[in-house]
């Protein structure tokens, strides 16, 4: 599907974005390896998400659904049944890193992963090794790309450090050590979301922080009972990027995720002179167990360049692409460095967002590991973007950065490919026509 998105004279009202991805995910897998049931309210209806319910019921878990709520009756740790086929996890990087965890557990049985054109370019080499030194057994295509096969077995904790900071990775060893025999550790180099230890935290179950080391001790059984999913802050930040750039703007953002691992790309904006408002999370030593949320205040304003430091990467990953958007229309230079992890998202993100700026008029470079933009602030004689068209190239957040940067440019954008969008954001052009794009 293609779509037009064009140049806007200001969003105007109230937005309340979609459940989390990341965290109706971790609720979903781990409700169906806790013991009593799990009601999950504000469950993300995504196709990412839609295909986590769908592996978790091919394993065993019971899924019904009522006035919104989601229940699942899991199967406990290592009950998971064997499905006849492979499962499918669509195109859910997440799915496919955090569900091989509780696999891992499921001794002398095997299951197969399987997805769709970008998962099967998508590693799981970064899962396979700590599975493997934990006992389980995994077989890949070229040693790396699904499908892939995972045989459970009688694990062992371990202290892993992970070589690259990845919340997915780091997920899944957790999941795994809840059925090891005994305490297990894992380092990462930089702080990355932490969904996964305040859920566990959440279920009883004993985990506990040191800097950058996390310590899960293995369990009987998990009590989750109930999740509430707060709105996603990584999609709010295409209206709030739209907000920020499109002049006239002022919207209101309700009850998004304020989790400071999610939120870097709220510190990065406000670096440029974005004008945002709100009570995010701040870092805190201490592990919590529940997840914060806040409304946040967007106003169009003038932006300056900045430069984001590797450290910031994890904590803003999905929001580099707006990042590049937002440089384009910033004094002077934006640079991000230490990202070379975009090149393994659902497409080539540094390849695709600095082609697909560039085709719009941005004047931008790609790093191995990141990208160089040179922003001209929007005035009488131009500046910002010009507009055209962009391929969303099958990645749900290049279609709607393409969206966003249709919007703020001079002639508009026409996207290809929209409904791309629909992984992690199904209503987003509705949403956005509502507020006046
Ligand atoms: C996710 C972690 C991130 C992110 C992805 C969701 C998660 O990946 O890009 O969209 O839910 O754990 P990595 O931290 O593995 O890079």
């Amino acid at each position: 599907m293609d779509v037009r998105f064009e140049p806007s004279s200001g969003l105007h009202g109230e937005l309340r974005a979609p459940a989390d991805k990341s965290i109706s995910h971790r609720a979903a897998l781990l409700g169906a390896m806790a013991a009593e049931p799990t009601r999950i309210e504000n469950y993300l209806h995504a196709a990412d998400t839609d295909s986590t319910l769908a592996a978790v019921r091919a394993l065993g878990a019971l899924v019904d659904e009522r006035d919104g709520v989601v229940t699942v009756r899991g199967t406990g740790l290592r009950e998971a049944r064997v499905p006849p086929g492979p499962i499918d996890v669509g195109n859910a990087g997440t799915l496919l890193r955090l569900l091989p965890g509780w696999l891992a557990a499921q001794e002398g049985r095997s299951f197969t992963l399987d997805g769709d054109e970008s998962i099967r370019r998508r590693p799981v080499d970064r899962v396979a090794e700590p599975l493997r030194f934990m006992g389980a057994e995994l077989s890949a295509r070229e040693d790396r790309f699904p499908p892939f096969t995972i045989t459970g077995a009688r694990l062992r904790s371990i202290s892993y450090e992970l070589p690259v900071a990845s919340a997915q990775v780091k997920s899944c060893i957790l999941l795994a050590a809840l059925a090891a025999d005994g305490a297990t550790t894992v380092g990462e180099p930089a702080r990355s979301r932490y969904h996964t230890e305040r859920m566990l935290l959440r279920a009883g179950v004993n985990i506990h922080r040191n800097g950058r080391h996390v310590t899960v001790v293995n369990a009987d059984e998990l009590v989750l009972e109930r999740v509430v999913v707060p709105s996603d802050p990584s999609s709010a930040a295409f209206a709030i990027a739209a907000g920020v750039l499109v002049p006239g703007s002022r919207l209101l953002i309700r009850d998004v995720g304020a989790n400071w691992t999610r939120t870097g790309f709220l510190r990065i904006l406000k670096r440029m002179r974005g004008i945002v408002f709100g009570d995010l999370e701040g870092e805190s030593g201490e592990l919590l167990a529940e997840e914060p949320i806040c409304d946040l205040d967007v106003a169009y304003g003038a932006l300056e360049g900045t430069t984001v430091e590797p450290e910031e990467v994890p904590l803003a990953i999905d929001e580099l692409p707006l990042v590049a958007l937002l440089g384009c229309f910033a004094e002077g230079e934006t640079v991000v460095r230490g990202a070379h992890e975009l090149r393994l998202k659902e497409s080539d993100r540094i390849a695709t967002v600095v082609d697909g700026l560039r085709g719009l008029g941005a004047q931008i470079e790609a790093l191995e590991d990141g990208f160089v933009v040179s922003g001209t602030p929007r005035g009488a004689r131009g500046g910002g973007l010009k507009g055209g068209e962009i391929d969303a190239a099958g990645d749900h957040r290049l279609a709607m950065m393409g969206a966003v940067a249709g919007l703020a440019s001079r002639e508009g954008v026409l996207v290809r490919g929209m409904e791309a969008a629909d992984v992690s954001y199904p209503g987003f052009t509705g949403d956005i026509r509502a507020l006046g794009g």
